[in-house]
């Protein structure tokens, strides 16, 4: 196949264009815009490697710009857009929300657009290019008890959420009014290596690292389903080639724990004091409990290949070792986030 892969500069969608190369004789064109998340020494190795056969290419654009999205969709002959691009974090929706929602709704909205003009380009001849989106468990909203199914209704809480929720429905909308040969995916809180350092685990790692101080929200009992980075990108090529058309997946992870109980994980295998940790303000709108069940997803051969306590020592040790990879992202626009975020929050916090 050859497939458009949007975001793909990313922390799941490199990893999902990695093991999707090593794995099928498919070409990738990774489309990225390469936001302050978007990082292109996640896909040297992959340049290197598939970047000369010419079954790799990277195009710098924004998935919301119709002239670039038509060159590569329409122009590109694709058999499918499997589209990671989103704004992706919570907090950052919190202080600005309007590069979410260009991305997470126009920006898909051209995508859509873009994929119904080849389908009808090809008019029935030949293969229905296939449009996967990557979504989140967020979209269900805080889920008490029990597991979130796929039939459940959505109900979003934070403007990230909001937005992934939204193209959700634009996605589902295209199906059903232009037929469209859609699939989506929705994974759960994902870790591994090269996550930016703004989400939990690499915060509180290279934090650790250095000997920072870890800003835990709350009472730090908000429970999440952590799954690894290489299992989240499987499911989502597994749902690629064997979903069912308008087919809608969660990709659960493999067992709930608290942020306190992960935050001390971490602490033990860096073999830092737990002193380290401070309570904080909480995130307004923070959802306690995200789960979800995994059935659908397991009807198409899929299951978890990494363990939560391997997966975590690996990321861990992966920080350890490859801080030229991390250290570089703590620059000026970090630190202004970073004051902005957490400067009041650790002024005022008490010892966890
Ligand atoms: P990320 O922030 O690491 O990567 C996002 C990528 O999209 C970056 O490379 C960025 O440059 C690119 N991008 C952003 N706006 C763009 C635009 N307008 N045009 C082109 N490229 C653009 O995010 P991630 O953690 O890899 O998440 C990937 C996807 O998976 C997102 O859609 C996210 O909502 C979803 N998801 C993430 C998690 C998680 O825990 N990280 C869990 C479930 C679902
Ligand atoms: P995050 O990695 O931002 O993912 P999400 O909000 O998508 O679940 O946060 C994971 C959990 O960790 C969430 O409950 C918020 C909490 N958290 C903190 O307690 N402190 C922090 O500094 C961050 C970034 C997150």
């Amino acid at each position: 196949m050859k497939l458009l892969v949007c975001g793909g500069a990313g922390f799941i969608g490199s990893a999902f264009v990695r093991r999707r190369l090593a794995a099928t004789d498919d070409t990738v064109v990774v489309l990225d815009k390469l936001t302050y998340a978007g990082n292109l020494a996640n896909l040297t190795d992959v340049e290197a490697e598939h970047g000369p056969s010419g079954r790799y290419r990277f195009a710098h654009g924004d998935i919301a710009d119709p002239e670039v999205v038509d060159e590569l969709v329409v122009g590109g002959d694709t058999d499918a857009v499997v589209n990671f691009a989103a704004e992706s974090h919570v907090d950052r929706s919190i202080l600005d929300a309007e590069a979410f929602l260009r991305t997470g709704v126009l920006g898909v909205h051209v995508l859509l657009e873009a994929t119904r003009r080849l389908a009808e380009a090809r008019n029935g001849a030949g293969r229905r290019p296939r449009f996967l989106q990557v979504s989140t468990d967020e979209v269900y909203g805080s889920v008490p008890e029990g597991k979130a199914l796929e039939t459940d209704p959505l109900a979003p809480q934070s403007p990230y959420s909001a937005a992934k929720a939204a193209g959700e429905l634009l996605v589902q909308a295209y199906r059903s009014t232009h037929g469209l040969d859609i699939v989506m995916t929705r994974g759960a809180n994902t870790y591994g290596p090269r996550q930016h350092p703004e989400k939990l685990v690499p915060l509180f790692v290279t934090n650790a690292l250095q000997g920072f101080q870890l800003p835990l929200y709350g009472d730090g009992l908000q429970r999440r389903d952590w799954l690894h980075v290489d299992d989240h990108a499987d499911a989502v090529g597994i749902v690629l080639d064997a979903g069912e058309g308008g087919g809608i997946y969660n990709v659960p992870g493999t067992g709930e724990r608290t942020n306190l109980e992960l935050t001390e994980t971490i602490l033990r295998l860096l073999d830092q004091p737990r002193s380290l940790i401070r309570r904080v303000e909480d995130r307004p709108g923070h959802d306690r409990r995200y789960a979800m069940d995994g059935g659908q997803i397991a009807t198409l051969g899929w299951q978890h290949a990494v363990g939560f306590d391997d997966g975590l020592a690996g990321t861990v040790a992966w920080y350890r070792d490859n801080e030229a990879w991390w250290h570089p992202l703590l620059d000026g626009d970090w630190r202004a986030y970073y004051d902005r975020q957490y400067g009041r929050r650790l002024a005022e916090s008490v010892d966890a």
